[in-house]
Formats: structure tokens, sequence, C-alpha cells
């Protein structure tokens, strides 16, 4: 059934009180197979790694989250999001050619030049803020165009309805991590996109306590091959993972509104801190993007970066901090820190970190929900 509102959609798209008992939580099918009563004789669930209806509740609502209440779409859950990006890419075959940001998540950059590069897949890495680099870079054989927005570490967008424009008419396929966002504040298929992949493990698991990836699209053809890649190459997620998405995602509405509200104030409080040089927001009027970002973004997420200046200060920093939390990953109700250039970003070569500069002194921040007094004075004792 399809519903107006996110909110929603949210709490009930894929999560109608179950038909046996009427449990108004879907339940957790924690079964490897299922009993047959006779050869080729079943209902429709054969083996779990294909077959898992706590599973395929939460693709069902992830999809409908990220296509909106009027059109068709698909979604696919996996064991991380580098596995549902890892399938992502199993829709190429070597030689082909894929334009990517060049800025984003360190993982990303280390599966496509570390291993996809094995495969026979070509990169071309561009500044994916001008739509015209990307028409720069499109060859005959470049059949994806794949980009985060906001990026990370950089909070860098794309012109997502003008580079999956470029995408349609060069044949390619225009991919999105919307992972930084999430379907709340963006949604990459209402502009154009072909395909919308997150780490589940940020905001909509949304507690730090699950690792997983989905995959949603609105193409039936590209549904699919990645339906048929889910299971061939099987980097499926565990029920109880699903479950627990399941159950997050019901409030993900509220809790990134006010994962926003307490990340504008704090990047309004960094902007005007003496010890921070530089903040990086998109909800920032100097964020160089900020039209952008009004045009195709409900809000602004919550994720910050600041440069501080030296190692020293963000090493100085990330150990002072009391009510965040100095660790990987993001988008947990919690606030954290992380050190983009020793944490998250390793395997991103030094030339491209310091020319977009991700540098020693860059701290990026992952504003939760506590209460935003605690968060600025923990900010504050902590530049001191
Ligand atoms: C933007 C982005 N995409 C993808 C990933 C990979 O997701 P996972 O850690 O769930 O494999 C991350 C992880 O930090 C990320 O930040």
């Amino acid at each position: 059934m399809h519903y107006k509102g996110f909110a929603t959609t949210a709490i009930h798209t894929g999560q109608e009180p179950d038909p046996l008992t009427g449990a108004v939580t879907v339940p957790l099918y924690q079964t490897s197979t299922y009993a047959q009563e006779g050869i080729g004789q079943h209902k429709g669930f054969e083996y779990a790694r294909t077959h898992n209806l706590t599973r395929f509740k939460w693709e069902e609502n992830l999809a409908a989250l990220e296509a909106g209440n009027d059109q068709e779409a698909w979604g696919y859950a996996f064991a991380s999001g580098l596995a549902a990006l890892d399938t992502v890419m199993k829709l190429l075959s070597a030689g082909d050619h894929v334009i990517a940001a060049e800025d984003m998540y360190g993982g990303t950059f280390r599966l496509f030049d570390k291993i996809l590069r094995r495969f026979g897949l070509e990169f071309s890495y561009v500044d994916m803020t001008n739509p015209e680099s990307v028409r720069k870079a499109l060859t005959p054989k470049t059949k994806m165009i794949y980009t985060e927005s906001p990026t990370n570490p950089m909070m860098m967008l794309t012109d997502l309805a003008a580079v999956s424009a470029i995408a349609k008419e060069a044949g390619a396929m225009m991919v999105v991590d919307n992972t930084f966002a999430s379907p709340y504040i963006q949604q990459p298929l209402r502009l154009g996109a072909d395909i919308v992949l997150h780490s589940a493990t940020k905001y909509l698991g949304g507690h730090s306590d699950l690792v997983s990836g989905i995959v949603a699209t609105n193409r039936k053809d590209i549904a699919d091959q990645i339906k048929f890649l889910q299971n061939a190459a099987g980097a499926v997620p565990g029920p109880f993972e699903c479950w627990l998405c399941l159950r997050s995602i019901k409030t993900l509405a509220v809790r990134m509104k006010q994962h926003e509200e307490n990340a504008r104030q704090i990047a309004e409080f960094c902007a005007h801190h003496p010890a921070i040089k530089k903040v990086y927001y998109p909800g920032l009027p100097s964020h160089p993007q900020h039209e952008l970002a009004k045009k195709q973004m409900r809000g602004f997420g919550a994720m910050i970066s600041i440069e501080l200046g030296s190692l020293e200060k963000a090493k100085q920093f990330a150990s002072s901090v009391r009510v965040f939390t100095l660790a990987e990953s993001l988008g947990g109700v919690e606030s954290l820190v992380c050190h983009p250039v020793s944490m998250t970003h390793g395997s991103v070569p030094k030339e491209t970190r310091d020319r977009l500069g991700v540098t020693d002194g860059l701290v990026r921040l992952s504003v939760g929900i506590e209460d935003i007094e605690d968060l600025r004075a923990d900010i504050e004792q902590a530049l001191k």
C-alpha cells in the first residue's frame, strides 16, 4: 500500500500486522530453510539466501522511502554497504568505464582501485561538483556514473538532476550513495538517478548496533539483474539485521529532524569559533553549493567537517571530547568524531587528499540527537 507521507510510509509500508497472529511488528524469520510438502511443492520459500520474509519487508519499505509513493521501485538488502556496492558493480563487465567522484568514502575508492580494476573495470575520478567535468570524462565505454552527495568527508554536492541527465544521454547508469543524506533528506531516484545505495549501518540503522547495506532502483530491468546477483553472489544480510532496520526506520523522520536541528546549530557555532579555520556543511550560506543543497535536499543532514589546522590540534580535540565519541562510522543517535586521514580515508592517495582538503587537521563530526547544550559545551571545552 502507498501512503502520502514519508513517516507514515516508514512506519507502515512492509510493516503491516502479521496475518497469522496480528503481531504489529514484522516477525523475525530466523531460519535457513523451509519445509516442503512434496518435491516442487512449497509456499514460495525454499532457501533463506534467496527467500526471507523479514528481508523482503525491509526491502519493500526502503524502496518505497527512496522512490516515493507514485512509482514502483525495488529494494535489495546486503550484508554491508560495501557488499551492496560490490553487487551493484557486478552489473558491469570487464572493459566498462566508470566515472566516479574524486571525493568519496575511502572504502569505496579502495574497492574500485584495489579490487575491481583487477577485473578489468576502468575508473576516471572527476570533480563531481561540476557537471561539465563529468561530460568531458565520458568515453564510448562509459556505463556508469557513480557519486556520493554529500561526499565523505568534504561535504561536496553533485547536481543530481544535471549529472543524471548526462548519464541518460550517454546511456550510462547513474548510481548515488545516499548514505550521508538518508531518503528523508534526499531522494536521488526522484532526481533522475537509476540506483541508490546505502550503508544501512548509518542513519537507516541509526543506533550504531548493526552493519548492513541496501540498494533501491525504480528500473525493473536493473532490479531483475540485482535480484539475480543478490542470490547468485550471495552477500545477503542476516534476518536479524533486517528486523533491526525495520525497527529503526520507524523513527527515521523524527531522528533526522533532530539530527539536523542539532547540526545546524553546531555548524553555526563552529563557523564563529576562532579555533576553527573552516567549516564544511551544506547548510551554511558560506558552503559553495548552499543553493544547490536547498534545491535538491530537504534540509542539509547532520554531517559536518571542521578544519583545525594541524594534526596536533585534531588529536587534542579528538581526545578531549566527552559527549562526542572518537569512533569510525556515523549516523547513530550518539555524536561521533572521526579523523578521516587516519581512520576512514587512509587508502586515498595523499596527493588526492591534499587537493581535496582532507588534511591532517580535518575532523569529521556526526552530530547526534543529544541535547544541543551538551554538544555545544563539549566542543567548546575540547577546543580550549
Ligand atoms: C558514504 C559511505 N558509503 C559506504 C560505506 C560502506 O558501508 P559499510 O561500512 O556498511 O560497508 C560507508 C562506510 O563508512 C560510507 O561512509
